[in-house]
């Protein structure tokens, strides 16, 4: 057996989260890194999502309310949502898209989105959803490694009142994409675009002309449900396989244990359908358990620093689910705003996609939450396709501490030769049994799945996290090993510094990196985005290093600070610290493909630039 009794019986408890077309036989077998879930089993995902929810009475509740960028409301009940699905899977069947075809999905957030994944499950179809955010480029690429025969889009998206033509980068990609046979359009913004005649069809015409009853195509457990790129830290991005049932399983029951949903819940997860938290808890994970789930078009912040905190009260949301980036920039936009609206249907509060440092969660629990919401502070990562780590659902938490694995996940921290450390030793993050949302591979790339995540440390998936347990026994993610520092011989995490200079009340993020130095293996430089109205720059140096010196040790004071407007990060919001240390050392041609925010690299590039102009002068 692959896994011990514990979780074994945890797993197989959970596969009744699910309905089944017929029964697993085998919960678990083959060889790491290869492991089958559920073998012998057979379901539908969007079953789960629709057709199990009709039968149990739920036609009439609401599955999707949606608000467009101008604040026009619409929703959608199961009985609706379900019909929509099973015409849009007549569609792709007559267009030709048949059982472990790839389609990809370009859209931006609209409920149509939402219908079009399902339609894929419901025949079988893998999809790949491409972030609507993404250039041509990025689009070619992932369409061309997928081989998709599909895409679906809309003729534009709306964003921060502007529309970005996704349509005329569809036409671009498809220049270097030869496997597409149809394109399907939602006219979402009456842009004027291009329809190719034979390739190019509008999805309301077709959608008119569908039948809305299809019948579901009975998916083996381990058949592949979707694919999702992940970049890696340079080159190509990753094609991330998810396969159907150990995936619906992780992500129903992980959706239970983490959110605790109630029959009443309106849950917003603020993530965008191309992520993975898309997938997992915008999408499969609330409606295989019957949520109602709100969706918003456009940018949080769009056209009003408070549109975030406006919906929430308006539509009164009881479980709000979003991202440490998203949470600082809401503290910094406007510190006492949650406090003008009406706030009091939420419940509970999630995190994910780096760690939370304490300071804004606090703010988090106290000005979002007003002291009574739970924190759930979730780890885990595109590959593992569903919550790993959180804390328990309770007040009584530890501000910064993912926390505790979910049942039946095996988490360690471990050194470099795979020996478990002990209590408040640092190492690297790994899981030594395998779960059944995990990956399955890289779409068609064996040897990178096997050097990315199994060469590392023997016998385990390598997460390329830092992590340590405190004397609790409780997890603290430290950071990607990749950005690591050594310094005079003592191993810093560039979390721990970053949490330290966050948690003083001027600043409101930082990032750390190490460069090469001659005397100290590295040095550490800091960049700070301070509050406005902070003391001088010059002032503000001295007590940050004096504060980062006195709450972690000396050694870990940053040389040099740097204050900053914004950071460089991706469009799921993590900081792109290799781009900083590029600047720092001069290195060229960094990959800038999942950089969201050129403006900010070049106002640290003059930053340092100017710098080195005036030391050259001197
Ligand atoms: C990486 C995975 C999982 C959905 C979003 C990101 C970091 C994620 C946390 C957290 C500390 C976190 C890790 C992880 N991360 N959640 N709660 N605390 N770090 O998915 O793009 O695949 O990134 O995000 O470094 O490895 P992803």
């Amino acid at each position: 057996m692959l896994i011990d009794d514990k979780s074994a019986l945890y797993w197989a408890s959970a596969a009744e989260s699910v309905q089944w077309m017929r029964p697993w036989e085998q919960l678990v077998s083959g060889e790491m890194p290869h492991a089958s879930w559920f073998v012998g089993g057979q379901l539908n995902v969007s079953v789960n999502c629709l057709d199990r929810h009709l039968e149990a009475g739920l036609h009439k509740k609401t599955a999707i309310i949606w608000e467009s960028e101008q604040g026009e409301v619409l929703s959608w009940t199961y009985e609706k949502l379900s019909a929509d699905v099973q015409r849009c899977a007549n569609v792709l069947r007559s267009s030709g898209v048949s059982k472990g075809d790839r389609v990809t999905i370009y859209m931006g957030l609209v409920p149509e989105a939402v219908v079009a994944m399902l339609a894929c499950a419901r025949i079988g179809a893998i999809h790949s959803v491409v972030f609507g955010g993404f250039g041509a480029d990025a689009l070619a690429t992932r369409v061309s490694d997928a081989e998709s025969c599909c895409i679906i889009t809309c003729d534009a998206a709306y964003r921060r009142g502007k529309t970005l033509p996704l349509k005329e980068n569809v036409d671009k990609a498809l220049k270097t994409c030869a496997t597409v046979k149809h394109v399907l359009v939602v006219d979402r913004t009456g842009s004027n675009i291009c329809m190719e005649q034979g390739r190019d069809l509008w999805w309301h015409e077709e959608m008119s002309k569908a039948s809305e009853v299809a019948e579901p195509v009975a998916m083996d457990s381990e058949d592949i449900f979707f694919i999702l790129h992940t970049s890696g830290t340079t080159g190509k991005p990753k094609g991330i396989v998810h396969t159907t049932a150990g995936y619906l399983v992780g992500v129903t029951s992980s959706f239970q244990q983490v959110f605790q949903p109630q029959a009443t819940d309106i849950y917003w997860c603020t993530a965008d359908i191309g992520w993975i938290t898309g997938h997992s808890y915008v999408v499969y994970g609330p409606l295989a358990n019957g949520a109602t789930i709100f969706l918003y078009e456009g940018a949080l912040d769009w056209p009003d620093p408070d549109r975030v905190w406006s919906l929430c009260a308006k539509h009164k949301i009881t479980i709000f689910y979003t991202a440490p980036t998203a949470i600082r920039s809401f503290m910094k936009s406007g510190f006492d705003l949650p406090q003008k609206h009406d706030l009091s249907h939420l419940r509970l509060l999630g995190s994910v996609g780096e760690p939370i440092n304490p300071e804004a969660w606090q703010w988090y629990k106290n000005k979002v939450g007003h002291d009574h919401c739970p924190i759930m502070d979730t780890w885990w990562q595109t590959e593992t396709g569903m919550i790993m780590i959180a804390p328990p659902c309770s007040l009584d938490q530890k501000p910064g501490a993912a926390t505790q694995p979910l049942p039946g996940v095996d988490i360690r921290v471990v050194d470099q030769a795979g020996q478990t450390l002990g209590r408040d030793q640092a190492g690297f993050l790994v899981i030594s049994q395998p779960w059944p949302s995990m990956l399955r591979g890289i779409w068609h790339d064996e040897e990178r799945y096997l050097e990315t995540y199994w060469k590392q440390i023997t016998g385990s998936y390598f997460t390329h996290d830092r992590a340590k347990q405190d004397a609790d026994g409780h997890y603290w993610i430290l950071g990607r090993a990749d950005d690591m520092l050594i310094v005079s011989g003592h191993n810093l995490s560039n979390a721990e510094i970053e949490a330290s200079l966050g948690q003083h009340p001027s600043v409101v993020e930082a990032a750390v990196v190490g460069i090469p130095d001659e005397i100290a293996g590295q040095k550490i430089i800091a960049f700070v985005i301070p509050h406005t109205g902070a003391v001088s720059d010059e002032e503000l140096v001295v007590v940050l290093k004096a504060h980062v010196g006195a709450s972690l040790s000396p050694v870990a004071k940053p040389k040099k600070i740097f204050f900053v407007s914004d950071l460089p990060k991706t469009r799921s919001g993590k900081i792109i610290r290799r781009l900083l240390r590029a600047l720092l050392t001069k290195e060229e041609n960094s990959d800038i493909t999942t950089l969201t925010n050129p403006e900010a690299l070049a106002e640290i590039k003059n930053m340092i630039d100017s710098l080195d102009d005036a030391v050259s002068t001197q």
